[in-house]
Parts: C-alpha cells; structure tokens; sequence
C-alpha cells in the first residue's frame, strides 16, 4: 500500500499446508512443492515433526513462506510467539512495517481467526522506546508505560496504531530446516480503515530497515527475497511460494531484470519505465520530456497499476482503439474506468512493459478483471501524481525476486499456481 492510494480488501484463506519439501531439478535449479506433513513424501521428517534429512549442498538456503490470493491480496503465513501461532497477513512491498492485531483490543477491526495475545507467549517482549529500534519508526512516540507506539496511515485512510514489541519467527528453510528468528513487529492495539475480517495484519517488504526482508535478511545474510503472486482467479485453495535469503534469486531462462533505483525514500522499489507497447504501438511514458529514473514504484499491496494521467490517458485510448468492442458508457459502477460488457475475459492485445532493460509481457489476465459479473475493466488507473505504482494484477504469474544486494529486479514468467 502507498499512499494516496487504495487498499482493497482480500480474504484470508484458512488453507493449511504443512511442509515444505525440495527436489533438485535436472538444470541445477530447485523445485519446490508443497506437501502434508502426514505425507510419505516428506522425507525430512519423522512423526515427531522434528528435522531429521542432513543438509547438503543440493539443499538451497532460502526461507519460504506461503502466499495466497483473493479479491485483490495477497496473504503470507508468519509463524510468530512460543508455541508458534500462524498469522496472515497481507503482502506489501509498498511499506515497511510488520504487524498483527493483539488482544487487549478496543480499537481493532473485527477478525476472524483469533488475535495474537502476548500473554499466551514465552517468547514476547515489549521494545522500549528509547530503543534504537523504536528511533527507526517515524512515527514512533513513547506510551505512558515507556513502550514504543506506532502509527502507521495508508493511503485509503486505514490507521494501525500499537506498540513496537520482539518476538520470536518460525520459518522453514528451503533445506528443510525450523528456523526461528527474533524480530521486531507491531502489535496492534487500534486499527481501522478498509481492512477485513480475513487479514490479520500486513506484512511490510518494503526496502527501509524494519520491514520483514530488511530484519530476516540481516539475520539470515541477505537482502533479498522473490515472489509469486496468484492470478485473481486463483482457486483459493490453492497458495503459491515467497522465499527470503540469498537463494531466493530469480535465475534461468526468461529471466528479465530491470535496475531498482535508489532515492531517499528507501521504502518502495523504485523502477524506470520507458513505455508500454499495447500490441505493436509504442506509447512513451512521456513523450516532451527526457525519462526521470525510478518513475514508477512496485507495489504487491496495490491491486491496480496506476499512472500518471498524460501517459495513463495515450495508453488506455490505444487500448481502446485496439478492441474492437464498445467500451461501457452508462454505468455508475463503471464510471470513468474503461470496461466492456463480457462474459469471459476479453481477447485484448498483449501488453509489453518497457521496464529499463526489461521487456515484460501482459497477457489479458493482468491487464483486465471483473468488476462485476459480466464486466472486465482494464486493471490501471490513472493519478495526477508524478510516479507510477505498478500493482499486484500486473505482477501476477511471474515470479519475481527484488535484489537489494545486486540492486535490480529480475521478472521470470511462471504460473504461480504450480510453482
Ligand atoms: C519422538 O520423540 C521422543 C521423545 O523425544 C523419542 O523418544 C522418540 O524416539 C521420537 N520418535 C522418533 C520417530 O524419532
Ligand atoms: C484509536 O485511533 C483513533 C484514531 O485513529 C483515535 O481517535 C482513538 O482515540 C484511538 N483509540 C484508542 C483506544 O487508542
Ligand atoms: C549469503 O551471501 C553472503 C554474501 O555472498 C554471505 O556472506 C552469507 O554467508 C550468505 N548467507 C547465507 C545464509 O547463505
Ligand atoms: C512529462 O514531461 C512534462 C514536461 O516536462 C511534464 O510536465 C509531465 O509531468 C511529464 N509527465 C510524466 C508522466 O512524467
Ligand atoms: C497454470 O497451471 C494450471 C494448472 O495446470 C492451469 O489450469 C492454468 O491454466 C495455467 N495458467 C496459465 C496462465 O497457463
């Protein structure tokens, strides 16, 4: 999520998956899949669920997480406290902090998976407010108690208040091992705004230093981390992979990378973007001026892409043009947007995405979605700000790693929903 924009809202999936188990593959890259743990092909543990495989060098070293998908979010699985406890929340490259709603709370939305209560953990403490830590939140101000309290506003107006506190996280390395990890995370004690019953929280994969990459990366020896987003469509039982540590690099053929660019701000992931091609027509981000670096922002928490207007307004008529429907005129729902009346997505032009050194395909998939039923609008919007934001429909099916170490952006084509 990054402001002015909206978040909107997705539904937890209460869908279990028990470990993960890794194969190596003929070309030296791994696979992944996921498996019961009651399955016989888990062939690191016994029944006491305790490691017992023996680590070798076929056996990357990367964290992994679940991730799944429903009206627009994504949801990671985070273990966190003693005995762990499982929390969903939604995947954000857009901002930095990580938090879930705690009981005692007066001011939290309603959820429906039980909040996390610190005083069921072993493993919680409070982080003071003179901490160095604490000092990293902007907002960070001092309760009456001396803890570190936050508030954090979205875009949409969505407030998360709580305190700053440590815990332990559970996570299974791509070796197979329980790894747990101290870090820092908001336990939110008043939250409101367009959040739902199903999320529990967010997790922030932004670049600035409290976001969960930034914390499991200096931990765990790398700042990086790569994703694969599910379509819109996804069956919701289905969850795709999100890995963390240096051998989440996104390598092999049909890998693209774009360099990510550094600016003040180190929360979003920054890009260039030159122009898009709607088919075989070119439209420049823009056309009277020389290119600014970083002009557009990738953002996981985002459902839409949204851009500016005097390169939104060139693209969508091109789209337009090259479909050769009537877009729909007379609706309220469909406002301004540019949607057309269909039952099944619609045949439209592919879409390349002129990222800087990055040529990146959109197929309809990404490019439209059911507003809904039997209407599909084109998934961008524009804005009257000077940056992009390239959301999570675009970003679906591919999966892609953000590198702070080699400072790019790597695109590979994958379906998610196998991965
Ligand atoms: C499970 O744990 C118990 C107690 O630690 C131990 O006695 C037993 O051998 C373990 N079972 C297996 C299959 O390793
Ligand atoms: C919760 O936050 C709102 C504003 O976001 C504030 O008006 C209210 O006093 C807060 N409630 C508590 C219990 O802190
Ligand atoms: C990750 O890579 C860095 C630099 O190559 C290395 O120093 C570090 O030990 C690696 N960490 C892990 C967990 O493999
Ligand atoms: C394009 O350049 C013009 C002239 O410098 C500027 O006014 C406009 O905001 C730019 N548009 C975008 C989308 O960056
Ligand atoms: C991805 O794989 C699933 C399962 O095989 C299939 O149903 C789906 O059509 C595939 N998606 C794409 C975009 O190829």
């Amino acid at each position: 999520m990054f402001h002015p924009y909206f978040l909107v809202a997705s539904i937890l999936l209460n869908y279990f998956i028990g470990l993960l188990a890794t194969t190596a593959s003929n070309n030296g890259g791994f696979t992944v899949e996921l498996i019961h743990p009651d399955s016989p092909k888990s062939p690191f543990y016994n029944a006491n669920k305790t490691f017992t495989g023996r680590l070798n060098k076929y056996y990357p070293n990367a964290l992994q997480s679940q991730v799944t998908a429903l009206n627009a979010q994504h949801l990671m699985k985070v273990s966190i406290g003693t005995p762990p406890v499982d929390i969903y929340g939604i995947v954000d490259t857009g901002s930095d902090i990580v938090w879930t709603q705690c009981v005692p709370c007066d001011g939290c939305y309603k959820q429906i998976n039980p909040m996390f209560d610190p005083q069921k953990s072993s493993t919680y403490s409070d982080i003071s407010c003179q901490s160095g830590q604490c000092r990293l939140i902007d907002s960070a101000t001092c309760s009456p108690q001396n803890l570190c309290s936050y508030t954090y506003v979205y875009a949409d107006a969505s407030i998360a208040q709580g305190v700053l506190a440590k815990e332990k996280v559970t996570m299974i390395s791509t070796s197979g091992q329980t790894v747990s990890l101290d870090i820092a995370f908001g336990c939110g004690h008043n939250d409101t705004g367009t959040f739902n019953d199903h999320e529990m929280g967010l997790i922030g994969l932004g670049g600035g230093s409290v976001s969960f990459v930034s914390q499991i990366g200096s931990i765990f020896g790398s700042n990086r981390f790569s994703q694969c987003l599910l379509p819109y469509d996804t069956d919701p039982s289905i969850a795709s992979k999100i890995s963390f540590g240096n051998d989440s690099e996104v390598v092999g053929d049909g890998v693209v990378s774009t360099p990510l660019v550094a600016k003040e701000d180190k929360t979003p992931y920054f890009v260039t973007l030159e122009g898009i091609s709607v088919g075989d027509t070119y439209v420049p981000f823009n056309s009277s001026r020389k290119l600014s670096k970083g002009n557009v922002l990738l953002d996981s928490g985002t459902p839409q892409t949204i851009m500016p207007f005097d390169f939104y307004d060139p693209l969508a008529a091109e789209v337009q043009r090259q479909i050769a429907m009537d877009p729909i005129k007379d609706d309220p729902d469909v406002g301004t947007q540019l949607c057309y009346r269909t039952k099944t997505n619609l045949d439209g032009p592919i879409l390349t995405v002129h990222f800087e050194g990055a040529n990146v395909q959109l197929m309809p998939l990404h490019t439209f979605v059911p507003l809904k039923d039997g209407v599909y609008c084109f998934a961008m919007q524009e804005s009257d700000g000077d940056v992009g934001i390239y959301g999570n429909y675009a970003q679906a099916n591919f999966l892609i790693g953000f590198d702070r170490e080699t400072m790019k952006v790597s695109f590979k084509p994958t379906n998610c929903t196998k991965q």
